[in-house]
Parts: structure tokens; C-alpha cells; sequence
């Protein structure tokens, strides 16, 4: 048996059934992500930006919350693959008639989908709709509450991959507002699965989770000390929207704390990458001059997001195929 521990998002054969967190995904289905994104990020250089891979399947995107970057790459990652893709807009939907998550998915279900990318603000959501759906049916998580943004995690190992490969050798720190980020969590357990040599979370005593040590991270409330010596900073932006009451002084006083300058950028290494999953806050984690310097890779995050969403979906298809 391959998938021993039940784990919902593998079926029967270990293969990729629901893609809802990076929580307990082994080594070997993330490279398999990150390898077959790797053939896919050539489809944006042809002059025909199609293969044939998910024609006649229907991917639903229902995103509750805001988004630019996963609900944009999402739908382009879709029609790359061939497949037919409606977005939701659920300003317009009957969620805002008291319609609820459950009773949505459902409605769409019966018009026949094959698969859903759901962003939504409660920590679980993903989880929930992937219970309930059909076993033809699959759930992509497009990031949910504080919880996880699982393929925003995989565009960063794929980008932190093109540049260092070697992630034994790498150590990795992730800057901000730690307790209320889907991607830090995250990123730590791919991170970690990935094997890096070290993880560090940096940020005010307010931010950062208790207990935080026992995903396998230091713990660093100095800037300074933070970043020094390391390969990779992830800059995370503060979730105003998230908090439920004011854990700092304000904005002016974190970035002379926390911000990301040029100055400090000395303190990382000399070929130190610099990365964002966005939206970003210029003047309050980080400065424009760093934001669009050379060692940014901010908008290739991006850029990669499409190949890793097609990936994503290939695998999930590829492995949909056996099922009824
Ligand atoms: N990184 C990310 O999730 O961005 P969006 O909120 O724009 O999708």
C-alpha cells in the first residue's frame, strides 16, 4: 500500500488525489511537482502556449477571498493545460444570499466539474470541501485562513531550486508576520521535507507563534542576527486583516525593526536571493530599492506560480484517470 497513513490527499496508489497542504507530503511527490513543473515552464516560451493535457475537464476556481497573483495563474495554468475554466466571482454568487461553502460546492459539483481551486479565509476550508466531494472530484487549496497556501510554497522551493539546488546547503529565513502566514507554515514543512539545512523565523515577539521551534525553526526577534550569513530571505507582509488586535506599535516603527533595506541585505550572503509571495508593502517590510534590485527574484515567483499550478493539475488528472 502507498499511501499507508491515509493521508486524504494521496489515493490508493500514493498519488496526488487533492493538493491541500505540504503538511506530511513526502519528498517524493514535491520533486515530482517540481520536475514536472520544470517541463511545463517552457509551454510560456512557445508561440502556442497550449498542450493537450486536461482537455474536456472543468476547473472551477472559487476564490472567497482577494487575490491577484494565485486566482490570475490559476485560470492561465488551466487553459495551458487545455481545460475549460470558470471563475466564480463570489460578489455576484449566492454566497452573498447566505449560500453556504457546502451548499456552493455542491451547486457546482452538479454541473459537473472536475476540479476546484478554493481560497477561503477559514483555516480548514479546503480540507472540509475535500470530505465531502465526489471520488472524481478534487480540491485544490488556493490558500485557506492562516493555515496553508500549498502551491505558493512549491513556486518557492521551484524558484529557490533554479538558482541553489543544493537545499543541504541552504539556510533559509523567513521575515514578518509568522503567526498569521499560510505560506511560513508552508514553506517550513516543504522546506524541511526538502531537507535545508536550516530554517529561521525572525520577526517581534508578537508575531511569531509559541512553540514555533517544534516545525524545526530558530527563532530570531533581531533583525540583524536574523539574516545574517543566510541564502534565501523570504519577506512576508503584515495581515492587518488577520489580527485581531493591534501587536504593533505601527507601521513607521516596524520597518526601522523589521524592514528589508540594503543595508541589511549585507548582512545575508553575497548571492543571498530575495523573495516575496505578495502582495508587497513597500516602506513597511521592505524597500523599493531591494523590492526591484538585483537580487530579487520576487516576479519570477510569479512568473513560476503558472508552471507549478499546471503541474499541480497534470499530476492530479494524470493520477484522476484510474478512478471512476
Ligand atoms: N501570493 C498570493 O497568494 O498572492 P495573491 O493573494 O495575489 O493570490
Amino acid at each position: 500500500m502507498l499511501n499507508p497513513g491515509g493521508n486524504i490527499q494521496l489515493d490508493g496508489e500514493g498519488r496526488l488525489r487533492h493538493f491541500l497542504t505540504t503538511d506530511g507530503l513526502d519528498r517524493r511527490i514535491l520533486i515530482e511537482i517540481l520536475d514536472h513543473a520544470e517541463s511545463f515552464a517552457v509551454v510560456g516560451d512557445r508561440p502556442v502556449k497550449k498542450v493537450p493535457l486536461l482537455r474536456g475537464k472543468t476547473i472551477v476556481n472559487l476564490f472567497f477571498e482577494a487575490s491577484t497573483r494565485t486566482r490570475t495563474t490559476f485560470e492561465i495554468a488551466a487553459k495551458r493545460l487545455s481545460a475549460d475554466v470558470q471563475s466564480l466571482s463570489v460578489n455576484l454568487s449566492s454566497t452573498t444570499k447566505g449560500e453556504s461553502l457546502r451548499d456552493t460546492l455542491q451547486t457546482m459539483e452538479a454541473m459537473h466539474c472536475d476540479m476546484f481551486v478554493i481560497r477561503h479565509s477559514g483555516s480548514g476550508a479546503a480540507h472540509f470541501i475535500a470530505r465531502l466531494v465526489a471520488p472524481h472530484v478534487s480540491i485544490i487549496n488556493g490558500g485557506d485562513g492562516r493555515n496553508a497556501h500549498p502551491t505558493q510554497a512549491l513556486l518557492d522551493m521551484f524558484t529557490i531550486r533554479q538558482h541553489k539546488p543544493d537545499f543541504a546547503a541552504l539556510r533559509v529565513a523567513i521575515v514578518g508576520d509568522i503567526t498569521h502566514s499560510r505560506v511560513a507554515r508552508s514553506d517550513i514543512y516543504a522546506l524541511n521535507t526538502l531537507g535545508v539545512r536550516e530554517i529561521r523565523v525572525v520577526g517581534p515577539k508578537t508575531l511569531i507563534p509559541a512553540g514555533i521551534e517544534s516545525l524545526g525553526v530558530k527563532v530570531y526577534t533581531e533583525m540583524e542576527s536574523g539574516l545574517r550569513g543566510v541564502d534565501v530571505i523570504i519577506m512576508l507582509r503584515l495581515q492587518r486583516e488577520r489580527m485581531r488586535s493591534a501587536l504593533l506599535p505601527s507601521e513607521q516603527e516596524y520597518f526601522r525593526c523589521y524592514g528589508l533595506t540594503e543595508e541589511r541585505l549585507r548582512l545575508a550572503r553575497e548571492d543571498v536571493m530575495v523573495m516575496h509571495p505578495g502582495p508587497i508593502n513597500r516602506g513597511i517590510e521592505i524597500d523599493s530599492r531591494v523590492a526591484d534590485g538585483e537580487r530579487s527574484v520576487i516576479l519570477q515567483q510569479v512568473s513560476n506560480g503558472i508552471a507549478i499550478r499546471m503541474a499541480v493539475m497534470a499530476l492530479i488528472a494524470g493520477a484522476g484517470r484510474g478512478r471512476a
